[in-house]
C-alpha cells in the first residue's frame, strides 16, 4: 500500500487495536465508575478512535467535539495550537474525557487542558490510542494511552498524512 508515492508499512493490525481500546474502555469506566462522563473527540484525526472508544465506556456517556490545529498539512508541527472549533457543552463541574489520536510533542494536549481547566471541570482526563514518547517537547503525559510507538510518522485508524490514510483500517509507518 502506499499513499503520495511512499509506501507503508503495518505497525498495528485492527484486531491489536480492537482489544487495546477493550482495556482501555475497562479502565476508564473504572475511574468514572457511577459518574457522568463528557467524552471530547479532538478532529479530525481521533474520529475513528473516538468512536470505538466511547462504546467500551459504561454508563452515561455524553460526547461532542473540539478542532485544534497544529500541523498544517505536513509532518512537523508549526509549534503552536490554534483552535479552530470549540464544544458545544458546558463543562463545569463535570467529568470530561478529552480523546486525541496521539501524543507527539504533547503541545496540543498541554494546551488543551490548561485551557479546559479554566472552566472548572470536576475531574479532566486525557486518552490517547498512541504516544511518540521520545518527541515530547513539552511536560505532559496523556493518564489513558494505548500504545507506545516509536519516532515514526504514522497514517491510518484516523491519523493522516495530508489528509490521506485516515480510512486505514490498522496504523502504518510511512517509509
Ligand atoms: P502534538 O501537539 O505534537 O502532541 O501533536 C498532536 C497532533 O499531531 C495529533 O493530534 C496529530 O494530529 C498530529 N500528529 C502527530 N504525530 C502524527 C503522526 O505520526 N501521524 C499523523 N498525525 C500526527
Ligand atoms: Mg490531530
Amino acid at each position: 500500500m502506499q499513499i503520495k508515492g511512499r509506501d507503508l508499512e503495518l505497525l498495528i493490525d485492527s484486531k491489536t487495536i480492537e482489544e487495546k481500546i477493550k482495556e482501555m474502555g475497562r479502565n476508564i469506566s473504572m475511574e468514572f465508575a457511577g459518574e457522568d462522563l463528557y467524552v471530547i473527540g479532538i478532529l479530525k484525526g481521533s474520529c475513528i478512535f473516538f468512536a470505538d472508544l466511547v462504546r467500551e465506556i459504561e454508563g452515561r456517556v455524553y460526547i461532542d467535539f473540539m478542532q485544534v490545529s497544529s500541523y498544517g498539512t505536513g509532518m512537523e508541527s508549526f509549534g503552536e495550537v490554534i483552535f479552530i472549533k470549540d464544544m458545544s457543552v458546558d463543562i463545569k463541574d463535570r467529568n470530561v474525557l478529552i480523546v486525541d489520536d496521539i501524543i507527539d510533542t504533547g503541545r496540543t494536549l498541554k494546551a488543551l487542558v490548561e485551557a479546559l481547566s479554566l472552566r472548572y471541570p470536576k475531574k479532566l482526563r486525557t486518552a490517547v490510542l498512541l504516544d511518540k514518547k521520545d518527541r515530547r517537547e513539552v511536560d505532559y503525559e496523556a493518564d489513558f494511552v494505548g500504545f507506545t510507538i516509536p519516532d515514526k510518522f504514522v497514517v491510518g485508524y484516523g491519523l493522516d498524512w495530508g489528509e490521506e490514510g485516515r480510512n486505514l483500517n490498522g496504523v502504518y509507518v510511512v517509509r
